[in-house]
């Protein structure tokens, strides 16, 4: 099958074009390929620009795609909201009107921060309310994608970390880096979410583009939901680290965007329907030991 990843320079998309062996495969990313070689075509498209993804999907005649690609930078996006805007609603546009075209089926990855944290963990039934430019911008790209793409789905997810070699530095990779110099961390905790491996977020994305037909919203995160105190104790734990996390509290912390607080997605939809389950946080990190150990020295 034609399958076509955006952001795959991303934690997700990057972990995504790897796992998409026996297919043809268009990876889409801005500017250079940071991926290790592999069997897939990479093209330099910007999201932003209107046009440019569009047109690499329509001449690779997609069959499937996995929109991973997105601003991210949530302080970034409520410093430029129209930046935020321009990629994570008009790129999704572009990327949901393209598959129309093409009739191909659209998996869009979106996240926990279109709830306002008021009441989490959420379900797919809960009722969105995004606060920031960031959320709002996501929020708007998935009912872009529902609108624009008969055969859609919206994989939410949440605070998506990697051990691989080259992934971009996240929370989880700074309590390693750090509590490994001998300093300290600190880690909110007010702050109740859910977690992602990029490893096992992609997999269940691939599995609802490739294996099911389900449309409408799942979310797609790992099960357990935990506040960022415990996740950077989890972490310090199974890496044999010893120092010291100190709590935060969000409100204490100049951010610029809002941070939802209560937030954590229920996962059982997933559970019940794909064979790649949302993983409990000691199974994903022993699986975020593993990749961090086959790291080069
Ligand atoms: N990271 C998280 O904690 C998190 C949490 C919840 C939901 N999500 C969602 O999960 C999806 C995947 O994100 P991720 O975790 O893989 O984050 P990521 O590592 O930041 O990946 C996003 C990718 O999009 C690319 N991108 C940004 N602007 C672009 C543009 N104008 N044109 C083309 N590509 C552009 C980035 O390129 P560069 O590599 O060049 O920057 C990056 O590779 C996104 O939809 C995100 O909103 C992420």
């Amino acid at each position: 099958m034609r399958v076509a990843v955006t952001g795959a320079n991303g934690l997700l998309g990057g972990e995504a074009v790897a796992r998409l062996a026996g297919h043809e495969v268009l990876a889409l990313g801005r500017g250079p390929c940071r991926l290790a070689p592999g069997a897939f075509t990479w093209r330099d498209a910007d999201l932003g620009d209107g046009r440019s993804v569009a047109a690499a999907l329509r001449e690779f005649g997609a069959q499937a795609v996995l929109h991973a690609g997105a601003a991210t930078d949530v302080d970034g996006c409520e410093r430029d909201p129209d930046l935020a805007w321009r990629v994570n609603v008009g790129g999704t546009e572009q990327v949901a009107r393209a598959c129309r075209a093409l009739g191909a089926r659209l998996v869009a990855v979106s996240t926990d921060y279109v709830f306002d944290g008021e009441r989490g963990p959420y379900s797919e039934d809960d009722v969105p309310n995004p606060r920031g430019a960031y959320a709002r911008s996501k929020r708007c790209g998935e009912e872009a994608a529902l609108l624009l793409a008969p055969d859609c789905a919206v994989a939410r997810v949440a605070v998506v970390y990697s051990g691989r070699p080259g992934a971009k530095s996240t929370f989880a990779t700074q309590v390693v880096e750090k509590l490994s110099r001998g300093e300290r961390v600190n880690a909110f905790s007010d702050q109740l979410v859910s977690t992602t491996l990029a490893a096992s977020g992609a997999a269940r994305c691939l599995e609802l583009l490739l294996e099911t037909s389900y449309r409408g919203v799942i979310h797609a995160s790992d099960a357990t939901v935990l506040d960022r105190v415990e996740f950077a104790g989890r972490i310090a734990r199974r890496f044999g680290l010893e120092g010291e996390i100190v709590p935060v509290r969000t409100a204490d912390v100049k951010l610029l965007a809002p941070r939802p607080l209560r937030a954590g997605l229920k996962v059982d939809r997933a559970a019940a329907l794909l064979r790649h389950r949302p993983l409990a946080i000691d199974e994903a990190l022993d699986r975020f030991h593993a990749e961090w150990a086959a790291r080069p020295a």
